[in-house]
């Protein structure tokens, strides 16, 4: 099949899911923060934390033009619905010690020649995913490219290179059982980790949805051990599943083969006092990023949950450290320049803030590669 051409049926119903996953994501929940402090991440053997950083001017950013790129999504694809201000394409990460390196496509596809890279979780997965395609496709635009669906997983495959990269969309990341109470959100079981685990390179996210309710919330009750619950404290829930899938990590992912990564909390921004402009209640009017390298509203609760889990993991696991960052591009949300719906001030543009993240990705995988046999 054709580059940029979706042909199995079952597409249509994957594109439905994620179309009603995109609606149900339009409200967001109040942000509870943590003020000021964050502790600085330890890595052993850094000489560079390149989360920690300030947007700075580039005029050789866009790593790529968006209306080149065949597989963007009309929800991300903001210059084509008539977002017109182009200034938040031109801003590179900058880290404080060190300079990030620039996105080599081509490397990357000869560096994972023959294997698979794996985005698993909600909308921000997808978001990320599309960043990547986006990345790669510039990097050889004539290649043999082949896009496909299979139940759960979208998968885009640069043939001449055998590399995949493929979507695996999930809510939670645990199981939702369909049984005769109704559906069942199960704390302690990932039973997808069987197809995950088959994956090089995965890159794991979940929390847009902890906190829906009402209709928009995907399961009837909670399992929690031997205990069904009608529901209970979100973010006990959350850190419940996150340490489940911990414990997925140190029981079945071989590290001799899979590299694994938890994409970080990635900010919305519907209340400006967050962001010390207390009238603004979403992004519409922002055009350039704040300044320097602090969120004036601090931290999400969610990310000191996300790292104390991280910690408990046993195995090699790397946090994608890119909340603050993104906190920062109140400018690069989509706002009402989204093919889909009103405001979007939770996804993000497409060029834009998430082909940071797989820089940041491509750094930390740079990295991993050049340490691996030590
Ligand atoms: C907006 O953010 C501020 C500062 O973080 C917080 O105190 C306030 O409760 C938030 N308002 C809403 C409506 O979420
Ligand atoms: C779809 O995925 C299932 C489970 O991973 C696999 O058994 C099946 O062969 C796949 N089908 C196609 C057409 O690739
Ligand atoms: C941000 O920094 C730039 C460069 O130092 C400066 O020109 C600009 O006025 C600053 N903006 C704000 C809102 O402080
Ligand atoms: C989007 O928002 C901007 C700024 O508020 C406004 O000028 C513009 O008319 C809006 N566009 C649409 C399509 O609603």
């Amino acid at each position: 099949m054709a580059a940029g051409r979706r042909s199995s049926s079952t597409s249509a119903l994957v594109s439905l899911l994620l179309f009603v996953e995109f609606v149900g994501e339009a409200a967001v929940g109040s942000v509870v923060t943590v003020p000021g402090r964050r502790k600085k991440q330890q890595r052993q053997g850094d000489v560079c934390d390149i989360y920690q950083g300030s947007w700075v001017y580039d005029e050789s950013y866009p790593v790529y033009d968006s209306s080149a790129c065949p597989y963007v999504r009309r929800e991300f694809n903001c210059l084509k619905y008539g977002r017109t201000d182009t200034l938040y394409l031109r801003y590179r990460w900058r880290p404080h010690d060190c300079d990030l390196q620039r996105f080599d496509g081509e490397e990357f596809l000869r560096r994972f020649r023959g294997k698979s890279i794996m985005y698993v979780g909600d909308s921000l997965s997808l978001n990320n995913w599309q960043s990547l395609i986006c990345l790669l496709h510039a990097a050889v635009p004539d290649s043999s490219i082949v896009q496909s669906t299979n139940g759960s997983i979208s998968a885009v495959t640069f043939q001449d290179y055998g590399v995949s990269v493929m979507l695996f969309h999930s809510l939670y990341l645990v199981d939702i059982d369909q049984e005769i109470l109704g559906r069942v959100m199960k704390l302690d079981s990932v039973s997808s980790g069987v197809v995950w685990k088959t994956v090089d390179v995965l890159i794991f996210n979940t929390w847009q949805w902890w906190y829906r309710a009402g209709e928009k919330q995907q399961w009837d009750y909670i399992q929690d051990g031997n205990e069904m619950l009608k529901d209970m404290d979100r973010m006990v829930a959350f850190r419940k599943a996150l340490t489940t899938w911990g414990k997925w990590v140190d029981s079945d992912v071989d590290v001799g083969k899979t590299r694994v990564f938890f994409q970080g909390i990635s900010p919305s921004h519907y209340n400006g006092t967050e962001w010390n402009q207390p009238t603004l209640r979403d992004c519409s009017r922002e055009t350039v990023p704040l300044n320097g390298s602090t969120y004036p509203a601090g931290l999400p609760l969610a990310v000191s949950v996300v790292k104390q889990v991280l910690d408990s993991i046993v195995k090699p696991v790397r946090l994608l450290d890119i909340t603050t960052l993104s906190q920062l591009r109140k400018d690069a949300h989509p706002g009402n320049h989204s093919g889909l719906w009103g405001m979007d001030c939770t996804h993000w543009c497409i060029a834009g803030l998430p082909d940071t993240w797989n820089e940041l990705l491509y750094s930390e995988l740079s990295a991993s590669t050049d340490t691996k046999e030590e």
